[in-house]
């Protein structure tokens, strides 16, 4: 069933999935089965990616099936993620190969394709009625030392995979963030169609400086 909570609205209609994802911190405990996580990250390994090199690598812990990982992924993430991230069923690690398989020279675009494999994901999570919540705030250092990642791989990401639940189940604390309404920058700050604003375009004004 779809995630009908918070609804990102927009002047130009975009695909129900897109509207409807957003990063929840509350989640019922209903476990994802292997069928929906197989799903999801054959989703996120169709994304496309610089010389085909899919130099993306997740680390999943699941709470019903692999509960010591989940355990790992979970001590590696900051206080403030940990108070709601535990309730989360499934965590996963999103990990980059920083280097070309074909030369072995750096990937400047590793990460680039590892976030477009995850927002792939995402996307399909709204289909199957569940949501991601992607953290930055967490250790890639503990991360490498709990799984003895190998060098040349760095861990980019956490994310929590999940059947929201009524923002009513989150701490106190955190329920003014979950139920405020999303907005997004106007389509003005950052497509700027014909070339960057410049001080004599009318458009220079809403441009960041
Ligand atoms: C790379 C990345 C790192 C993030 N880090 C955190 C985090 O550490 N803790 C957290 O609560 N949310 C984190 N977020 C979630 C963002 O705050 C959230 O995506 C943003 O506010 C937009 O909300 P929405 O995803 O519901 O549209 C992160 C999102 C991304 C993409």
């Amino acid at each position: 069933m779809s995630d009908l909570t918070n609804v990102l609205t927009s002047e130009h209609p975009i695909l129900p999935q897109l509207a409807q994802r957003r990063s929840p911190r509350a989640y019922t405990s209903q476990p994802v089965a292997a069928e929906a996580l197989q799903q999801l990250f054959t989703a996120a390994g169709s994304a496309a990616s610089c010389f085909g090199e899919q130099p993306w690598r997740f680390i999943v812990g699941s709470k019903a099936t692999s509960p010591e990982a989940f355990g790992k992924i979970l001590a590696t993430l900051g206080e403030f993620n940990q108070v709601w991230v535990k309730d989360a069923p499934v965590l996963a690690i999103s990990i980059a190969k920083a280097t070309f398989s074909h030369d072995n020279n750096p990937n400047a675009w590793a990460r680039h394709d590892v976030g477009q494999a995850v927002a792939t994901l995402a996307i399909q999570a709204v289909e199957l009625g569940l949501q991601i919540h992607q953290m930055a705030g967490f250790s890639p250092e503990a991360a490498r030392t709990a799984f003895s990642i190998p060098a040349g791989y760095d861990a980019v990401a956490v994310f929590t995979i999940g059947y929201p639940s009524a923002a009513a189940t989150v701490p106190e604390s955190l329920r003014e963030r979950e139920l405020a309404p999303r907005s997004r920058k106007p389509l003005a700050e950052f497509m700027f169609e014909g070339g960057w604003p410049q001080v004599q375009d009318e458009r220079y004004d809403q441009a960041p400086v």
